[in-house]
């Protein structure tokens, strides 16, 4: 992802209240996000081009609509986008408000292919998946969660399944925030490690965000797991 500002997901969205006592753009902030103001925020949007990106090399590489998962769908685009293409998605966000802004958009042809998840990540059993898509979540997973989840994560994609994430870098502005997990180039490269990498790219600039300037560090993984 480049630092374009259309195609950043936080800019002036509501990730720290100025008025409640965080410090706008202080790492160290212990900052809780207002997701519903997120939401409202973001809802209208084009899907992430992470995800784009994602599906069309997964397209492209032949996987035909089977399970996906989305953690931290936030206001559904991407799920939505995924149940248009025909996948059976099961979307997992712990914010109530999050399932109530989807609920709210699934078409009714839909409905029966979406199992929504209010919980967070690392409280969900996955099941046997295709692709999974994780945009700007699954930094909110503490370190041990993050670990763990992700080890469920690789366990869980079939051969050939497809894993579309991105993960906040040590260089973001908001690292060292309580509660959330940071990497690096090589702790990155662990993730994919076995797995076909499609893309591992880092943005790593100056923008802004709701908080004011911002310098993103983000890690945009596409990986495949090898047919066989
Ligand atoms: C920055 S938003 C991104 C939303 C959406 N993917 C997008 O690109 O706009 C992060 C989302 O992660 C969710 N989230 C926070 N903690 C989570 C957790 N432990 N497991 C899954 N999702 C989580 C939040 O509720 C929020 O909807």
């Amino acid at each position: 992802m480049s630092a374009d500002e259309t195609q950043q997901p936080d800019r002036q969205a509501p990730l720290a209240d100025p008025e409640n006592g965080t410090v706008p753009g202080d790492p160290a902030s212990a900052a809780v996000a207002d997701w519903p103001a997120y939401y409202a925020h973001s809802l209208g949007r084009e899907p992430r081009p992470l995800f784009a990106k994602g599906v069309k090399l997964a397209r492209d590489a032949g996987l035909e609509p089977g399970q996906a998962v989305e953690i931290g769908f936030g206001d559904g685009t991407e799920t939505l986008a995924l149940l248009a293409d025909g996948w059976r998605v099961l979307a997992v966000d712990p914010t109530p408000e999050a399932r109530e802004v989807l609920q709210g958009r699934v078409p009714a042809g839909d409905v029966d292919r979406l199992e929504i998840r209010a919980q967070p990540a690392q409280a969900v059993e996955l099941p046997p998946f295709d692709l999974l898509y994780a945009g700007y979540a699954l930094s909110f997973l503490d370190g041990a969660a993050f670990t763990e989840f992700w080890a469920d994560v690789r366990a869980s994609v079939r051969p050939g399944g497809f894993l579309i994430v991105n993960v906040f870098g040590e260089r973001d502005t908001w690292a060292g925030r309580p509660d959330m997990t940071f990497i690096d180039r090589a702790a990155a490269q662990r993730m994919v490690d076995g797995l076909e990498v499609l893309a591992l790219d880092e943005e790593d600039a100056d923008g802004s965000s709701f908080v004011g300037d911002k310098h993103w560090h983000v890690f945009d993984i596409v990986a495949r797991r090898p047919s066989r």
